[in-house]
């Protein structure tokens, strides 16, 4: 065994320096307690490594190339046009290191400590970490979070080996441009991503197991994202499964492929993406140490207050379940600094999480879907402004999708807004804030917006749930 050094004493150990894991450390900085973050890699987690901020590099870039390529219609001509994919790559690369220091700057100016090595129990407020070197280290703390985060989930017979079969980790890490891919997985790591070697000249298949993309979203959001994308000559394999594959001598891989009758399909690409949701990552960290059991799929089971069933230890983010989003990871990291630091009335209370899938057109929204309510039985009344009738969406080349407000059919509170366009993630922000303030339809019908912009939709979407359309027929 290891060497193992006298032991390090914190108020409260951050197990993860992710989005949630980093943040709650900040908080508790500032609060004064004496905060430790153990981070097995970089600082900033998934999402800011090899998750949303690398992707949206990458969408950023192919968008130029594909907006210079398709430019001749608006009097762009652009020749010889190339993409150099290493540069890309390495101009990826320098924007997630740089936010990654940044993270650690914020964390030593908050009085946070941070150790490398993975971090397990040994009992209540005891962790081991296992360094680099494989030296050990025992901290000791009154208070644990964990923030662990997720893991890419294996189809079985489809391991990773990030040159053929391919997470998302290894697709943004790609330094050529592959002819031909299959991405397994039509929710928003495979649709996000599939746009983008769609944009840079790639052949993409995709094959979901369900009978449509992005199940979870109303199909009227999804269709512009599909319509697009086979305009691109994106394939859709709907209620297809990845079987088994194997190497051809060439190096290709070949799929067998099976649809939900059972017959069988093969596909010859040379890149596999697999993209079929992720897992959380709390096998590994010795909860058995203080009793503490996750769920049977793997979650660590948290109240209001982000508090495990086991005192003293606190849990945010992916470990603790859906939505696997970095802003409600952090908000939760906040809220649970909160708690240790005694705040009362602190407790995970928000009336909507914005949730962005970044395809072309964007999709954003608030609050629940149409078929949920539905579902529900909730009577509601809602208006939709199509982007095509928008004149800065025309001057921004952009008229693809809607956006439509659902309020309450007696009180006329939102109860959701949900936008399929260009600048969707930036839209839905001011909805937020108007399902967060329980506002009317007729309060964002009420609020001047400026004059051509995007944000007009969301206005007359208001407009037309107020029963008061303007630049629409009634
Ligand atoms: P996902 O849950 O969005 O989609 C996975 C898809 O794979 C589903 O449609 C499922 O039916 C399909 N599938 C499952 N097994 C299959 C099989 N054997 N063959 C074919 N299809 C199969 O998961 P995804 O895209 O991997 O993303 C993981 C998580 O990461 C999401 O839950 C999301 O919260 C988060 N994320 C969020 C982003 C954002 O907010 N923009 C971006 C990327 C990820």
């Amino acid at each position: 065994m290891a060497a193992q050094l006298a032991p390090l004493h914190y108020d409260v150990i951050v197990i993860g320096g992710g989005p949630g894991g980093y943040v709650c450390a900040i908080r508790l900085g500032q609060f004064g307690k004496k905060t430790l973050v153990v981070e097995r890699d970089k600082l900033g987690g998934v999402c800011l490594n090899v998750g949303c901020i690398p992707s949206k590099a990458l969408i950023h870039a192919s968008k130029v190339y594909s907006k210079a390529k398709g430019g001749a219609a608006i009097g762009i001509v652009a020749n010889d046009l190339a993409v150099d994919m290493a540069k890309m790559i390495s101009w990826k690369d320098g924007i997630t290191s740089k936010l990654s220091s940044g993270i650690g700057q914020l964390l030593k100016g908050n009085q946070v400590d941070v150790l490398t090595g993975s971090a397990r129990f040994a009992g209540p407020g005891r962790l081991v970490v296992t360094k680099a070197d494989g030296s050990l280290q025992e901290v000791v703390a009154q208070d644990v979070v964990i923030a662990t985060g997720s893991t890419p989930i294996q189809i079985p017979g489809f391991v990773y080996d990030q040159k053929t079969i391919l997470d998302s980790t290894g697709a943004l890490a790609l330094s050529e441009i592959p002819m031909t891919m299959a991405v397994l997985g039509g929710g928003v790591i495979g649709l996000e991503l599939g746009d983008v070697f769609a944009r840079l000249g790639t052949q993409v298949t995709v094959v979901e197991a369900m009978d449509r993309l992005l199940a979870s979203l109303d199909p009227d959001l999804v269709r512009p994202v599909q319509q697009k994308q086979a305009k691109m000559g994106v394939k859709h394999l709907l209620g297809h499964k990845a079987m088994s594959w194997q190497q051809l001598p060439d190096g290709k891989a070949e799929l067998k492929l099976q649809d939900s009758k059972g017959a069988v399909l093969k596909l010859v690409v040379d890149k596999v993406l697999v993209a079929v949701g992720r897992r959380p990552n709390s096998s590994d960290l010795g909860l058995e140490a203080v009793g503490l059991k996750p769920n049977t799929r793997g979650f660590i089971e948290v109240d209001e207050c982000l508090r495990t069933a086991i005192p003293h230890i606190f849990a945010i983010g992916d470990v603790v379940g859906q939505p696997m989003l970095a802003h409600k990871a952090s908000k939760e990291g906040e809220v649970a600094a909160e708690v240790i630091a005694g705040h009362k009335g602190a407790r995970m209370d928000v009336a909507c999480i914005p949730n962005v899938v970044y395809t072309d057109p964007e999709i954003a929204t608030v609050g629940p879907m149409l078929f949920e309510l539905e579902a529900q039985g909730k009577k509601t009344k809602t208006g939709r402004f199509h982007f095509a009738a928008l004149g800065r969406a025309m001057t921004a080349n952009a008229g693809e999708g809607f956006a439509r407000v659902i309020a309450d059919e007696k009180t006329g509170v939102v109860i959701g807004v949900q936008i399929v366009g260009a600048e969707a993630s930036e839209l839905i922000a001011s909805a937020g804030l108007a399902v967060e303030m329980a506002a009317t339809a007729q309060d964002i019908a009420l609020t001047v917006h400026a004059h051509p912009t995007l944000a007009e939709a969301l206005l007359e979407a208001a407009l037309a749930a107020s029963g008061q359309p303007l630049h629409q027929l009634k």
